[in-house]
């Protein structure tokens, strides 16, 4: 484990927009007292390292949502690259191995600024037909399981998982691994392309330490307003989990 600090802010909202500037819009709106923001490979790609540097120094914690997967060397590079940003969480494919997890933990504790490191375990796009084209005979929850258990094993601090899997990963990995969810609704809102959506509430009793969240808060009247009703209909949940 690379340690880490629980505290409040559960929320990690989605930074989905595909230039700097309908970011910068949305992050004047939140309060990162409440909340953490996730910078996936849209923007990274268009905006590159000086814009997470950006947010960074805005106060904002940052998941830096992508998803190394190469040979353990690159990988380790990466991740340390990641960690000179001062990213707050990054992420790596489970699949790529225990020697691969390794090497990227390694470089995290050589690091001055420690993010988490979480495990991507199979993609929630892809049903059993899917993981038997790529040779995987396994369904979907078998893989996330194997997946899960040798990312903890390898050292790596959590992984993301689709709220199907938040009750069985806590029950078999203990409190202390680190749970991501995405798929996550406030009650009322849209669905949007998400297949099973829980409610903040609900990802939090099951066990998840951080929800993903996205267009409920981005597409919100008021995000910052959103924001806040969220977090403060969790704070009772989290109080009691801290
Ligand atoms: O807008 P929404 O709340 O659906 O956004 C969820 C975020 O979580 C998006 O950035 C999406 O790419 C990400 N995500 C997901 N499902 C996964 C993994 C990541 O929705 N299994």
């Amino acid at each position: 484990m690379t340690g880490r600090t629980f505290d409040a802010r559960r929320i990690v909202v989605a930074l989905d927009f595909p230039d700097a500037d309908s970011a910068r819009v949305l992050l004047r709106q939140l309060d990162h007292s409440l909340c953490r923001v996730k910078i996936g490979k849209e923007l990274f790609t268009r905006c590159g390292p000086a814009f997470v540097e950006e947010v960074v120094a805005q106060g904002f914690d940052v998941f830096l949502d992508l998803k190394y997967h190469d040979i353990p060397h690159t990988v380790s590079k990466a991740v340390a690259a990641a960690a000179e940003l001062g990213v707050w969480m990054v992420n790596v494919h489970a699949s790529g191995g225990r020697e691969m997890m390794t090497a990227a933990v390694e470089s995290v504790r050589a690091s001055s600024h420690k993010p988490l490191l979480i495990a991507v375990t199979v993609l929630t796009s892809m049903a059993a037909q899917d993981l038997q084209e790529v040779g995987v005979d396994a369904s979907p929850m078998e893989q996330v399981r194997r997946l899960a258990t040798l990312a903890k094993h390898s050292g790596m601090d959590g992984v993301v998982c689709s709220a199907q899997e938040t009750a069985m990963l806590r029950q078999l990995l203990g409190h202390e691994f680190v749970l991501v969810t995405p798929g996550i609704r406030p009650a009322g809102d849209a669905a949007d392309d998400q297949k099973r959506i829980v409610t903040p509430e609900e990802a939090i009793a099951e066990g998840s330490h951080y929800l993903v969240i996205g267009r409920p808060i981005a597409r919100a009247e008021n995000p910052g307003r959103k924001l806040a009703e969220i977090a403060s209909r969790l704070h009772g949940r989290f109080s009691d989990l801290c």
